[in-house]
């Protein structure tokens, strides 16, 4: 409820000028440091793929991805898998690139990690730009597996990520004005 979303909300600290001005950093480590903000948060995530008819695995972005998605997939009963950061998985992968609000990056995918046809929910800590789910959403799909949602702890509404991700179902836990 509403008292529980405010606990929640508390537990990510905002760092102004984060690595430079005028970026907001969202902070979630003391969510992550808290055992039952975890769980809960692990929960509420849990209960919207539910609602979206269940998944066959999580995938989730390097880095704050794999600490949301890893213990939702446990509590799913399903397996994980990593989108990570060009350059830290063996050949053969597939890679997109994309701008972030303070740079550019690429994530990958280990090829063949992904069944065709599989149903796949993407999970991120913070939605901004949408580029990095955006980059997500096209590794997934070039392995021919469909994204069933993306879910994210947090929306920073007003940087046009929901917009971008306007093909997709987006799921947030909280949302701000930015
Ligand atoms: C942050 C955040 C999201 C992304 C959101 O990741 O964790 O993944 O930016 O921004 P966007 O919607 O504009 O793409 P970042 O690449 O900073 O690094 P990290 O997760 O490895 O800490
Ligand atoms: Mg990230």
């Amino acid at each position: 409820g509403p008292a529980r979303a405010t606990e929640i909300r508390d537990l990510i600290h905002d760092v102004p000028d984060y690595p430079h001005p005028p970026i907001v950093f969202r902070d979630i480590t003391p969510l992550l440091a808290d055992g039952a903000a975890l769980a809960d948060v692990t929960d509420a995530f849990a209960a919207l793929v539910e609602a979206d008819g269940g998944v066959d695995v999580v995938a989730g972005m390097e880095a704050r991805g794999f600490l949301l998605g890893a213990p939702l997939a446990t509590r799913l009963g399903v397996g994980f898998v990593p989108l990570r950061k060009a350059g830290k998985l063996p050949p053969p992968v597939e890679r997109e690139d994309y701008e972030l609000e303070y740079g550019h990056a690429s994530i990958e995918l280990r090829r063949g990690t992904l069944a065709p046809g599989a149903r796949v929910l993407v999970v991120d800590d913070v939605l901004a730009t949408g580029g990095t789910a955006q980059a997500a959403a096209r590794l997934v799909e070039r392995s021919g597996a469909t994204v069933v949602a993306l879910a994210f702890l947090l929306e920073l509404a007003g940087l046009g990520g929901r917009e971008r991700l306007a093909d997709h179902t987006v799921e947030t836990l909280l949302r701000v004005e930015t």
